[in-house]
């Protein structure tokens, strides 16, 4: 098991955001665990039908609330208000406080850069479907079970989600080469709406926000993620030229269509083999995702992780000492933890 690809990154630099009303849906599929029932917010709850307009998203209890999540002041509260007048115009499930503040929050708190942004990513949802793609794809084939990403049952100390990505265990090579690029790409799609889409149309039991997070949290809404990026076993077999540029794509769409969602990205195990292949990638990223970046070097990085969370929520894979923490209930249930090579054949290294 010693494959990997280093494309996948990037779906870790950015994921975004969470989301709630919007596309038209009026089924059964409302969610039922997720009540917020009595926070200040309650303009988005998780009923197709209290998602309402855009104006109902943007009233001062949720301005109000989301500005406290987020630890502004004044001055930045005052910014996220003005960001939501500017954008008044945009009927869409992600105008809502909740998602736009991941705008302000990545382009700096300058609200010009954020309404571009913003704006641009509702333009490239609806130009690519990706509205309605959980519902109209389900799940990826069985073999991305051994794609090793996956949120924890567990949270960090600030009680926010956890999300692994063994991308040392992962053959993406073999991946890639097994299924060819339509359907990678569209796993891709899969995953990143995974991890980032609440409500609007999610499938319940891919809607891990309302289903799962909330419930424990008391109602209160997903913020950010601590990400960690197991690089264990990483080889050069990850570093095929087409990975790359899978990777270069990946990056550009988290980062511009996903962005917000990891407060921190903690590296760990990097073999020496690591800085060939982060010489090229690193160049994917922007300085602000960059940031987020936290290269763990101590043999004993369990050591540094105490600062962000309980040792025992990590699972065995990465915390053979005492590491207790199994996937998120849901579809991570599915993810083999431990990865391994899925395809030996072709081009190998
Ligand atoms: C308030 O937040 C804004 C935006 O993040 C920041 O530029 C400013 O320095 C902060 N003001 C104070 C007094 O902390």
């Amino acid at each position: 098991m010693m494959l990997k690809g280093l494309f996948l990154a990037l779906l870790l630099v950015s994921f975004l955001h969470v989301g709630h009303c919007s596309s038209p849906i009026t089924d059964t599929r409302t969610p039922d665990t997720g009540d917020t029932e009595d926070g200040p917010e309650t303009a988005e709850t998780e009923s197709e039908e209290s998602c309402g307009t855009v104006s109902s998203r943007w009233v001062e209890p949720n301005i109000m609330q989301v500005s406290k999540m987020w630890n502004f002041n004044a001055t930045a509260q005052e910014l996220l208000r003005n960001l939501g007048e500017s954008l008044a115009d945009v009927d869409h499930w992600k105008n809502d406080p909740y998602e736009v503040v991941r705008y302000l929050h990545k382009w700096d708190m300058d609200p010009s850069d954020a309404e571009k942004h913003f704006r641009g990513m509702v333009e490239w949802r609806l130009q690519n479907d990706v509205d309605t793609f959980m519902e109209r794809y389900r799940e990826p084939p069985a073999v991305f079970h051994y794609f090793p990403l996956f949120m924890l049952e567990g949270f960090d100390k600030e009680g926010d989600p956890i999300l692994v990505y063994r991308m040392g265990s992962f053959d993406a090579w073999g991946l890639y080469q097994q299924v060819g690029a339509d359907i990678f790409l569209d796993a891709s799609i899969f995953i990143r709406e995974l991890i980032s889409k609440r409500g609007n149309g999610m499938p319940p039991e891919f809607d891990w926000q309302q289903q799962y997070y909330e419930p424990k949290t008391g109602g209160e809404r997903m913020l950010q993620f601590t990400g960690i990026v197991d690089l264990h076993g990483l080889s050069t077999r990850q570093f095929h030229p087409v990975l790359f540029g899978l990777l270069k794509e990946a990056a550009h769409i988290a980062q511009a269509y996903y962005p917000g969602l990891a407060k921190r990205l903690l590296f760990i195990r990097a073999p020496k083999i690591f800085r060939m292949g982060w010489s090229v990638a690193k160049h994917f990223y922007s300085e602000e995702s960059m940031r987020l970046v936290n290269m763990i070097t101590e043999d004993n990085y369990l050591e540094a992780f105490e600062e962000y969370m309980d040792v025992e929520v990590l699972p065995h894979v990465i915390n053979p000492v005492n590491g207790k923490g199994k996937q998120m209930p849901g579809y991570m249930e599915k993810i083999k933890m431990e990865g391994g090579i899925i395809s030996g054949t072709m081009e190998d290294q």
